[in-house]
């Protein structure tokens, strides 16, 4: 998208961290932006905020883990403005723990909101940036969990993997069109992703204490500013830029997952039972 002024965008998670932060930066540029969320109170907080700066800015109650929420959210979209031409799937929720050992109901919760959530919101939003021909933008947060496989994150890491590859193979299917998409990959950032069991629905067992809550809050108080990030976002779409990362000093993750697997091409060449089938086929 060359010129995102008087467009809409449909934010979720937006009432706090770098959903928020996007918000404020469309805001400045003069998009219109629905947020959604599944917290009112900070949702109403940071519309008011919004609306406060002279932006246009509307909210809406969704939980992303909930089809028929996201497809109202959408809806209450086309209602506040019409249209919608950017939509950010950064809603998210992060649980630890060894992938074998964690709880069957912390897998439920975390493929539900960071996985199920983005396939929603895909499927609720897409075919309305399509229907009126303007162009648009699908953005969703992944991780730097999404490029490389962090300990103790099994859960976490599998629905960030999986959002990369979706918005992957997106960046396939419309590389011909004037949709564009795009992946966020943060390293670590200053919000409140460390009370995320704040947000956990009573279906998924309720309100928990988070592992690590400290540790974790202390490392996220010295991450990067949640404002830049949504500066970041705002940047790439006008761009069409595809990765967003948001630490270059995490490249070197990226740069050690690549060395491995091309390891595994040279063991692949040196093993025996590939060595076998090249003898057969050449002696036949
Ligand atoms: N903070 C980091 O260091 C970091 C790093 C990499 C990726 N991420 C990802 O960034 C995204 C945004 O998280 P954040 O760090 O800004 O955290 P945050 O907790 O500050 O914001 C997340 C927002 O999502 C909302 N939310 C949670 N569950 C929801 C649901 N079921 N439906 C609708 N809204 C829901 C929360 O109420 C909150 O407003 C997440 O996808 C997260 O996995 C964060």
């Amino acid at each position: 998208m060359q010129d995102v002024k008087g467009k809409v965008a449909f934010i979720t998670g937006g009432a706090s961290g770098m959903g928020l932060g996007m918000a404020r930066a469309f805001g400045a540029a003069g998009m219109k932006v629905m947020l959604g969320d599944i917290e009112q109170e900070p949702l109403d907080r940071a519309v008011a905020e919004l609306r406060g700066k002279g932006y246009e800015a509307a909210g809406v109650h969704v939980d992303v883990a909930d089809r028929d929420s996201v497809f109202a959210a959408a809806e209450a979209t086309i209602k506040a403005f019409g249209k919608v031409h950017v939509l950010c799937n950064n809603a998210g929720i992060g649980v630890s723990g060894k992938s074998e050992k964690c709880a069957m109901e912390n897998w439920r919760w975390v493929v539900d909101v960071n996985l199920w959530g983005v396939i929603y919101g895909l499927q609720a939003f897409v075919p309305l940036i399509e229907s009126h021909g303007e162009g648009g933008h699908v953005m969703s947060t992944a991780s730097m969990a999404g490029m490389v496989s962090f300990r103790y994150m099994g859960p976490y890491n599998a629905t960030k993997f999986a959002v990369v590859t979706i918005m992957e193979t997106m960046m396939e299917e419309h590389r011909d069109d004037n949709l564009g998409v795009s992946v966020l990959c943060p390293g670590v950032v200053a919000t409140n992703i460390a009370s995320g069991t704040r947000n956990r629905q009573d279906r998924y067992g309720g309100m928990r204490e988070a592992r690590d809550l400290e540790a974790n809050e202390e490392m996220l108080g010295k991450g990067l500013d949640p404002d830049i990030v949504g500066e970041q976002v705002l940047e790439a779409i006008l761009e069409g830029q595809p990765y967003i990362f948001t630490d270059p000093s995490m490249r070197k993750y990226i740069d050690k997952r690549f060395q491995r697997l091309s390891a595994g091409y040279d063991w692949a060449d040196n093993c025996q039972a590939l060595k076998k089938d090249r003898r057969a086929k050449a002696a036949t």
